[in-house]
């Protein structure tokens, strides 16, 4: 009795409390804290559990200015930038929702610097709010029309999303500043493409730079020397094609965390040290061993740290180039040194002819082709089918195919997949080959 009495006190008051930090007054409520008025240079607003704030700031090594939304810590920590295309260069701009309802970053002519461009309405309808997990939501009658976590800048922050879309629209994608002191769009992007299987990508411009692998449900299956503090805090939510996602979910009192995609091109995750008063990386994508497809077609990196060479043929493959590959220019790849029995412009009754290897803790090609949940038929669908030139079967995953070249295949020391290649059967002679049945 009394503690309902109370707890109802505390959001009485909680839901009342007008709070007028400077000269930006703003209403608290369950979760939000809404932005009533223009902010200037020296406004702050935190989130009404104090974990985030907006406002503007200055990166290191400049005095530009700019918009954005930060953790609330002693050390800046952005998360979110507005205007970082177009900077202020002095103290006297402002954030506000301008006659056209949009949120803009105003300097001090008032000309826009920056606009959240959703379709012009009356500002009298529309309402920002600043939300607890730190994002900023833009409403018209209650109705979401924008948020910041929709149009990321370089960072994965708890309850975020990186929905299917991010493949086709560069906005949904995480985009890395151009230095630590330049938050302009950098040529760094990640995002995540839901096809056949889903995984999440690193682009240097268009050019794929990394690629975690399949996602089976629990993990990345292509990144099993990462090992993330918060695995389990990743989850993909799968509805349908278009509303498929990645989010973030852990329980704050693990500490906090976030993911950010740095300058360099590397998605480091960050664990703030409680002890240390800053962040520290827990784990990183700058694995030499995990280059995208450096190996080229049908060659393999190992990430195996006993002295290895960096990249190697398939089995039953030899390189493309054999001079550039023994400099260790090894983009050309590999082809096969024997044709197989079983291809396109042959008979299908001499498959026989071919088998399939099998290769352990391997980080599956890039582009399979073809899918399908039975463990038992993986095999023979892919044996009786010429154009199948490899499979793997995971559990999480079920069964994938591949046509084409083989492309991004690394070997591990441990995890990954077992994949099958086809290869003519003569090169079928050590432990590990698997014979079609
Ligand atoms: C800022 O400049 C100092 C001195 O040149 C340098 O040591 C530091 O690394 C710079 N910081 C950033 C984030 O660029
Ligand atoms: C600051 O930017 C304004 C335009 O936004 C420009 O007119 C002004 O010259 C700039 N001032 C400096 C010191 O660069
Ligand atoms: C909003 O209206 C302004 C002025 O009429 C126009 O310049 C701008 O392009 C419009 N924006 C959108 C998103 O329709
Ligand atoms: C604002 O909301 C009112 C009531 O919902 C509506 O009648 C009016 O058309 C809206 N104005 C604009 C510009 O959207
Ligand atoms: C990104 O691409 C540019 C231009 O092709 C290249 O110079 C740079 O080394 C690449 N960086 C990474 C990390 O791939
Ligand atoms: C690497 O080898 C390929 C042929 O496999 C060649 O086209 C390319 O120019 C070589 N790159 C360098 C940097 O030598
Ligand atoms: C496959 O081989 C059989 C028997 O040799 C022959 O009758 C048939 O025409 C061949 N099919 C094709 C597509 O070549
Ligand atoms: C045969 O395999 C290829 C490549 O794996 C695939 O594209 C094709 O759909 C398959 N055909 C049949 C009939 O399953």
């Amino acid at each position: 009795m009394e503690k309902t009495k109370a707890t109802t006190l505390l959001q009485f008051f909680v839901l009342l409390m007008i709070c007028c930090c400077s000269s930006v007054c703003t209403a608290i409520n369950n979760g939000s804290v809404t932005i009533a008025g223009p902010l200037t240079d020296s406004d702050v607003i935190v989130s009404s559990d104090q974990s985030f704030k907006l406002g503007f700031f200055s990166p290191p090594n400049t005095t530009n200015r700019y918009v954005g939304i930060m953790f609330n810590l002693p050390v800046l920590t952005v998360i979110w930038v507005a205007n970082r295309d177009n900077p202020l260069n002095d103290s006297a701009g402002s954030f506000t929702i301008s006659g056209d309802g949009n949120l803009v970053v105003l300097n001090g002519q008032k000309q826009v610097l920056w606009s959240s461009s959703v379709l012009n309405s009356s500002s009298a309808n529309r309402t920002a709010q600043f939300l607890d997990t730190g994002n900023l939501v833009l409403q018209e009658n209650g109705r979401t029309v924008w948020e910041s976590f929709q149009y990321p800048t370089d960072s994965f922050v708890n309850r975020m999303r990186i929905s299917a879309a991010s493949a086709t629209d560069g906005k949904r994608r995480l985009s890395s500043w151009r230095s630590p002191s330049d938050p302009s769009t950098g040529d760094f992007s990640s995002g995540v493409e839901i096809s056949l299987i889903s995984q999440m990508l690193i682009w240097n411009g268009s050019k794929i730079i990394f690629r975690t692998g399949p996602w089976n449900g629990n993990t990345f299956i292509g990144i099993p020397i990462m090992n993330s503090v918060y695995n389990n805090g990743f989850q993909f939510v799968k509805d349908n094609t278009e509303s498929a996602y990645f989010t973030l979910s852990y329980s704050n009192d693990l500490g906090l965390l976030y993911f950010q995609l740095t300058s360099e091109g590397i998605l480091i995750e960050k664990l703030w040290d409680e002890v240390k008063r800053d962040w520290q990386v827990s784990s990183t994508t700058n694995i030499p061993c995990l280059v995208y497809g450096k190996c080229g077609p049908f060659g393999s990196g190992s990430c195996n740290p006993q002295g290895y060479k960096m990249c190697t043929c398939l089995k039953g493959f030899e390189p493309r180039d054999k001079v550039e590959w023994e400099k260790g220019n090894w983009t050309g790849g590999c082809t096969r040194k024997k044709m197989l029995q079983c291809d396109d412009q042959r008979n299908t009754t001499t498959t026989s002819q071919d088998g399939f290897l099998r290769l352990t803790k391997m980080k599956v090609p890039d582009f399979p082709v073809w899918k399908s949940i039975e463990e038992e038929s993986c095999d023979t669908m892919c044996s009786n089918n010429c154009s199948c030139i490899a499979y793997a079967y995971y559990k999480g995953l079920g069964c994938i195919h591949w046509g084409g070249n083989l492309i991004d295949i690394t070997q591990f020391p441990q995890g990954g997949a077992d994949l099958y290649i086809r290869v003519d059967r003569s090169e079928l002679g050590g432990k590990h080959f698997f014979l079609r049945h």
